[in-house]
């Protein structure tokens, strides 16, 4: 290989490492045959090379590493929020099991409602995180189940899906749960609380997630109401269907419960 061969040659291949392709070109010419400086500028690149690519390699490992402990803090997160529910589950008998039935009806319904299953899952830990807002509330509102609830008692109650946003937003990565939790208790004709949303203010989510809600209150027993049957309770979800419920999703979930007998 004469010098104008070599140093052409050497050219080309700077100009493919330039666009990113580090192949191994630049070692066929630190040969014995390729003339000086060719040879010396090329095994200089060589090393280069080298290097440059341990550190790609340990930048690679590092993200890795990154993406790994960012998944580990999102996981603790949803522990430590989920342990909060737990918390005040034991305050409030009837919420135990209520959200886990809510979290698994909404993620069905969601997927029947089209969504994909990244969005059905966040509908499902919506579920499972709907009431944390409760956490606010007074003993008096978890010992009288039985009394009619005014007044301040009445006002703590309807709080409960802003407290529980505000207790949800900080978390990021929840997207949209907050949003669902907020409003929980809307209704499309606007009559709901806390914000009195009307119809698609209202996010499908939340829609998903109030159906289900209400449909496993009305279905267990609580100390002031013995447990309406399957029949009745999707009645009363139809008799409200275009007040609080949209019409399509009482209609999924009427058709995914007549599945499941
Ligand atoms: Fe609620």
């Amino acid at each position: 290989m004469d010098q104008k061969e070599a140093l052409d040659k050497l050219l080309e291949v700077i100009d493919r490492i330039a666009e990113g392709d580090y192949g191994e070109e630049i070692m066929s010419l630190t040969r014995e045959d390729v003339p000086e400086p060719v040879r010396t500028v090329a095994e200089a690149m060589g090393l280069m090379m080298v290097r440059v690519e341990a550190r790609e390699f340990h930048l690679e490992n590092l993200v890795d590493e990154l993406r790994q402990l960012n998944e580990q803090i999102k996981t603790n997160t949803l522990a430590t929020v989920s342990a909060m529910a737990e918390a005040l589950a034991t305050r409030d008998a009837y919420t135990q099991g209520h959200t886990a039935r809510v979290a698994r009806l909404a993620r069905e319904l969601a997927g029947r409602m089209g969504m994909d299953d990244e969005e059905a899952e966040l509908v499902r830990l919506a579920g499972e995180l709907h009431d944390i807002g409760k956490i606010g509330f007074s003993d008096t509102l978890f010992d009288d189940h039985g009394q009619k609830i005014e007044g301040d008692l009445l006002k703590q109650i309807t709080k409960h899906p802003a407290l529980g946003a505000r207790i949800l937003a900080h978390l990021d990565f929840l997207g949209p749960v907050s949003e669902y939790v907020y409003c929980h208790h809307e209704r499309i004709d606007g009559k709901g609380y806390p914000r009195r949303l009307q119809g698609e203010q209202i996010p499908l989510g939340a829609q998903v997630l109030s159906v289900a809600d209400a449909y496993d209150a009305m279905t267990t027993d609580r100390p002031y109401q013995k447990a309406l049957t399957h029949q009745e309770a999707i009645s009363i979800l139809r008799k409200f269907v275009g007040q609080r419920y949209l019409p399509e999703v009482v209609d999924a979930f009427e058709k995914m419960m007549a599945e499941k007998d």
